[in-house]
């Protein structure tokens, strides 16, 4: 039976109640709209021996900004709370935002240097809100492991960094991401492509599978990596933010190539934004 929790107080006591009986809580933080990439990460909570699983449901209003899509964010709870009745999660935290952030809220948390990059500079403010709700949750859910996708690599490092430099009680994980049979990434976006946006978003998979082709061959440079990986994406896209090829740790710019790097896209197709990444030199190409 899957438990359904919108008080925050109430979501914090439970966790405890959990662990004070033995269990090692675990938790997913997502937005909703779950695919299989979220019981992705849920099923590794399983693995890394979560016990007491829970998911939090909240679209976070904090992390979008006024042009973003909030309005229009899809919103699926029935359908997302059957599917983690089936997966055996067992709480659902789905939150309002007033409880979150009540009248007079006025606290944030930020990162400073990793977040201002890449996401960051398209999406100003976008890592505050994310590193401030997280953080709420993370208070709420107590010392836990926690998965998180590799999917939206960077909000990965910088939740890692958040965690360490705050010395937060969560052990992390991160996951590695799920595609769809052609490779297109799973994503709650997504669903918003129309069928012929649907295959031009493939684009992005051939971009990510050239720049591994060119680094099995023996291309170091990032420069002509992130070349080769935006050619078919700027044939298909209506316009990108980013294609580039960045240390994978740091995500700071590079000279060249040595073991492994994050090549990592950001492309709109009408109205959709989607983001994508590979680590060349340590994933395999996607297809
Ligand atoms: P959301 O976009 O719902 O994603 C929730 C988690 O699922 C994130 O860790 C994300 O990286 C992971 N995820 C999404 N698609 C995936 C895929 N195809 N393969 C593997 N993992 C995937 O990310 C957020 O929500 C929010 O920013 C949040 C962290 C919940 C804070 O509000």
């Amino acid at each position: 039976m899957t438990e359904v929790i919108t008080d925050p107080a109430m979501f914090q006591a439970a966790c405890a109640a959990a662990r004070a009986l033995g269990a090692r809580v675990g938790v997913v933080p997502t937005m909703g709209a779950l695919h299989d990439g979220h019981f992705a990460l849920v099923d590794e909570l399983g693995r890394r021996g979560a016990t007491f699983k829970t998911v939090t449901l909240f679209v976070n209003p904090l992390q979008f900004a006024p042009t973003d899509d909030l309005a229009r964010y899809p919103r699926t709870f029935d359908d997302d709370l059957a599917r983690c009745r089936e997966r055996g999660v067992d709480l659902v935290f789905a939150p309002e935002p007033e409880a979150m952030y009540p009248p007079g809220f006025s606290t944030s948390v930020t990162l400073t240097g990793i977040t201002d990059t890449l996401e960051g500079s398209f999406r100003p403010g976008h890592f505050d809100g994310v590193t401030t709700v997280v953080a709420k949750l993370f208070t709420l859910v107590g010392p836990s492991v926690a998965v998180f996708g590799r999917k939206d690599y960077q909000q990965w490092r910088v939740l890692k960094k958040l965690v360490d430099d705050l010395l937060l009680p969560i052990e992390m994980h991160g996951m590695a991401t799920v595609r769809e049979s052609d490779g297109l990434a799973m994503s709650s976006r997504n669903r918003y492509l129309s069928a012929a946006e649907r295959e031009r978003a493939l684009a992005i998979v051939r971009g990510l599978r050239a720049a591994h082709a060119a680094f099995a061959s023996g291309e170091r440079d990032p420069m002509q990596l992130a070349l080769l990986a935006r050619a078919p994406i700027e044939a298909s896209f209506d316009s990108i933010d980013y294609v580039s090829v960045v240390d994978a740790d740091t995500l700071s710019p590079l000279d060249r190539v040595h073991v492994r790097a994050l090549v990592v896209v950001a492309a709109h197709l009408g109205k959709t934004r989607l983001i994508d990444n590979t680590v060349i030199g340590e994933e395999t190409s996607p297809l």
